[in-house]
């Protein structure tokens, strides 16, 4: 086995351990409720990319659409020799129109958890831009490393974190990210920060429970996964993906729904399931102007501009480290 060989299957069974053993402890809880960032396996990303392109989520092109058209807004205010620290970069897409239009960039660091996809884009990058510095880091982004020689040299640190990702966040989660990213931006950051906005609770169910049942298919892809992985043996057919909007809340919640009344063993433990009861997997926060700006505060920034579409669907805000 060469070098590099051995290191991905080190990684990859550090990453199964850590899948046991935060789906063991999810399951053990009550209510149960697996970490959202299991979802993106391979087949999961890949069917997240589909979910991106559904007529019913419309987060991705509105989000892309205000990026498109504010990108040339966005680098000035960034300023020449910046160094684009990207958390969560995924495959990348977005990036690219930020990476347009920034002048003279020093660095770009994408940061994702994912080493196959961190790979991937930064191999592409490479190619469609010689001449930038790529800095590929594989690392959560809830679990910011020190990171003091990312764009040492740079005029200024911007982060970039799109795609309504902080979404996934509970309150107090997103205001502790937003705190170490500021501390790794460092005096006279920036952050461009993607949030879906609170709207008709109409289009919020929707978009997360599309008519061509791509969204249920990501939900219970989690379970193919334990199967997978843990040597679980779930009946996907005995599950059903469930997510609503609660206004009180301001959230999505997106279930896994038992239909009967069954049993599983995952990883050699037996779990029983009541019928109707449900695995939490994920949350997905909408913000107004007046949250995100309080969200912002929370995490040592302050909102220098917001941009959103003409229905007011998505926000893209422009925060500043407060000194
Ligand atoms: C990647 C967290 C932004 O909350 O809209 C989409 C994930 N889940 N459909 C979102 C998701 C089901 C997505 N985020």
């Amino acid at each position: 086995m060469n070098g590099e060989v051995l290191t991905l299957k080190v990684a990859e069974t550090a990453d199964r351990e850590e899948f046991r053993q935060a789906v063991l402890d999810g399951l053990a809880r009550s209510p149960r409720a697996i970490p959202a960032k299991f979802l993106y396996d391979a087949r999961g990303s890949a069917l997240f990319d589909d979910i991106c392109g559904l007529p019913e989520y419309y987060l991705t092109r509105t989000e892309t659409s205000i990026l498109r058209e504010r990108a040339g807004e966005i680098a000035a205010l960034a300023g020449p020799g910046c160094a684009l620290v990207e958390f969560g970069s995924g495959s990348s897409v977005k990036s690219r129109l930020l990476l347009d239009a920034l002048p003279d960039l020093a660095v770009y660091a994408p940061i994702d958890i994912s080493r196959q996809h961190l790979d991937e884009s930064a191999r592409r990058l490479g190619r469609d831009y010689p001449a930038l510095t790529i800095e590929p880091i594989c690392a959560d982004y809830m679990v910011l490393p020190a990171l003091p020689a990312i764009g040492h040299a740079a005029r200024r640190r911007l982060g970039f974190f799109p795609g309504s990702t902080i979404g996934n966040l509970e309150p107090a989660d997103a205001t502790s990210f937003l705190r170490r990213a500021r501390r790794l931006l460092g005096e006279g950051g920036a952050l461009v920060l993607g949030a879906d906005l609170k709207k008709d609770p109409r289009l919020l169910h929707d978009a997360y429970n599309d008519s061509a049942g791509v969204t249920a298919a990501f939900s219970l892809n989690l379970l193919r996964r334990m199967n997978r992985e843990l040597h679980a043996n779930f009946n996907l057919e005995s599950f059903a993906h469930e997510a609503f909007y609660n206004s009180e809340e301001g959230r999505i919640e997106i279930y896994l729904r038992s239909l009967c009344d069954q049993s599983v063993v995952v990883a050699g433990r037996r779990f029983t399931f009541s019928a109707g009861e449900r695995i939490h997997t994920e949350y997905s926060y909408k913000y107004d102007l007046a949250g995100l700006e309080a969200l912002a505060r929370s995490g040592g920034f302050t909102v220098g501009r917001t941009w959103t579409d003409p229905a007011g669907l998505f926000a893209v805000a422009w925060l500043e480290a407060i000194p």
